[in-house]
């Protein structure tokens, strides 16, 4: 079966969260159960190309539209992985970044229709195109509306958050060459916002055109039905309801072993984590509180506000914080480097801004436990890296968070499930009543304590079960038919506007 994934980012080479960790873990999973699997992505400047092999050219020259573009090569590990250098004149991929730049949609568009560019030269049969998130969302709608030669059974698109959709213009469309007036419709991709009806929206394409639809977590396929949390695409997804399933996400196990992780000054496994835990603590200066932290990007969806109200409850409790944030937005960086000023010279707080993976290693192997206070976590894999290592996660109860976090006081759950503290309200006084909860455990029942420890680093959150779970639906989409009556009719229309008809 062979299996095309298409995204913006790839761990190590190209991360900025949980999205590139998926896209490793899931497809070396997929290709160690036999699968023949790809991942195209953009050949950004910044890449560290020293951790690929094989690197070589694999065509040199393809074009998109007027302009010209390479294809790379290359594995990471097991992974066959595809670079795409756009040579387009606005140096889409040299931006030191992956996102947030002003033309992010226009370099995304671009960089969908070059992929389709590229598999339609290449011609050769595709059983699932795998997309993910909106920034190749349009390669749905364009395969099937516009790249008829293309040999592709079925499209599945992972969302990963649904908040982020690439809303853009008609003239992006355009761009591109395609017929943007056309898709301007509120069955196609007229963004579902009443007063947005000339907004594009390119993540609607997506979930309109693709086969089936995966959430990153069984709770979140159900909250983005609901208006607090369908990004005001609730109501299109509602439509769409039967093609969505939810799968948890893995983590990827090699990356993330205590037992054998390069930045540890003493790696440990299950047996040996108090110790192991307690050196990476002397080495980082840390000391014998409780520690609490926490390890994320700092905007709105990671509940900033609480992170920062965390600081004194902690230390009111008698323990130790520590932030390892890196903020996109230079708002909230700003109101964060306040903040580091006021706590400067205090032993008790430690924040660091900036995104630092070898410190992230290092942290979850220090902490108590892991705080992840989100208004809302599609999966979140920090809280499953956490327990890998012997941290104790405290979250907020939404999306992946519920589904892999079960209170040591919910008598509701088994006793062997229960693995950390949960609190259900967007507020100070549940977040509060949770640390409390587990700073009380942590000085007063250490064996309790330990058994939590134990627990969370005995857990399956590797890649195996959600890899065979993807596996199933491949298996259950390839061997359908796509629906050619709806693909006809929009590929007919589509083609006589193209053509000027
Ligand atoms: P999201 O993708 O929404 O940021 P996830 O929990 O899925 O959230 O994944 C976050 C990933 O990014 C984890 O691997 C986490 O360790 C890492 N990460 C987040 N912030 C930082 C940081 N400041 N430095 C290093 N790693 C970070
Ligand atoms: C997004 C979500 C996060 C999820 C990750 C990987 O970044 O915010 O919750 O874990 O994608 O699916």
């Amino acid at each position: 079966m062979r299996i095309v994934h298409v995204a913006a980012e790839f761990a190590p080479i190209a991360k900025a969260g949980g999205l590139g960790e998926v896209l490793l873990g899931l497809t070396r999973e997929l290709t160690k159960k036999g699968l023949d699997v790809e991942t195209i992505l953009p050949k950004y400047d910044f890449l560290d190309l020293s951790k690929v092999q094989n690197l070589s050219i694999e065509v040199p020259h393809f074009k998109c539209l007027e302009h010209q573009n390479a294809m790379w090569s290359c594995k990471y590990e097991e992974c066959q992985l595809h670079l795409l250098e756009a040579r387009h004149p606005a140096g889409y991929f040299h931006r030191g970044k992956i996102y947030g730049c002003e033309d992010d949609a226009a370099r995304f568009i671009y960089f969908s229709r070059a992929v389709l560019e590229y598999l339609a030269l290449q011609n050769k049969p595709i059983d699932v195109l795998h997309l993910h998130d909106w920034h190749v969302a349009l390669c749905a709608p364009m395969v099937r509306n516009l790249f008829h030669s293309l040999k592709v059974k079925s499209i599945i698109l992972t969302i990963h958050n649904v908040e982020y959709q690439g809303k853009c213009a008609v003239a992006d469309l355009n761009q591109i060459g395609l017929n943007g007036s056309f898709y301007l419709t509120p069955n196609l991709l007229q963004d579902d916002h009443p007063k947005h009806p000339s907004t594009i929206n390119l993540l609607k394409g997506g979930l309109i055109f693709s086969d089936a639809l995966v959430a990153v977590s069984p709770t979140y396929a159900q909250e983005i039905l609901t208006p607090e949390y369908g990004g005001g695409l609730d109501g299109t997804l509602r439509k769409l309801r039967s093609k969505i399933v939810g799968i948890l996400n893995g983590i990827d196990e090699k990356s993330w072993d205590p037992e054998t992780d390069p930045f540890l000054p003493k790696t440990y496994g299950v047996e040996s984590a108090l110790k192991g835990k307690q050196r990476m603590r002397e080495v980082l200066k840390l000391g014998k509180r409780p520690l609490i932290g926490a390890i994320t990007r700092l905007v709105a969806q990671k509940g900033p506000e609480l992170l920062e109200e965390a600081i004194e409850i902690t230390l009111k409790l008698g323990g130790s914080y520590i932030l390892l944030g890196s903020a996109p937005h230079a708002k909230l960086q700003q109101h964060f480097d306040q903040l580091k000023k006021k706590y400067q010279g205090n032993p008790q707080v430690l924040l660091e801004f900036e995104y630092h993976e070898a410190l992230s290693h290092q942290l979850y192997a220090a902490l108590d436990f892991l705080l992840v206070p989100s208004h809302y976590e599609p999966c979140g894999l920090t809280q499953m890296i956490a327990m890998r290592y012997g941290t104790v996660p405290i979250v907020r109860a939404t999306g992946g968070l519920q589904d892999t976090v079960f209170d040591v006081d919910d008598a509701s759950t088994i006793a062997q499930k229960r693995n950390g503290f949960v609190f259900r309200d967007k507020t100070k006084e549940s977040m509060q009543h949770a640390i409390a909860r587990a700073v009380r455990l942590f000085v007063s029942d250490p064996a309790t304590f330990q058994s939590l420890i134990r627990r969370g680093m005995q857990s399956d959150f590797s890649w195996k079960r959600p890899a065979a779970e993807y596996i199933k639906l491949y298996r259950s989409k390839s061997a359908l038919d796509i629906n050619p009556i709806r693909i006809n009719v929009i590929a007919d229309r589509d083609q006589r506007i193209q053509s000027g008809q």
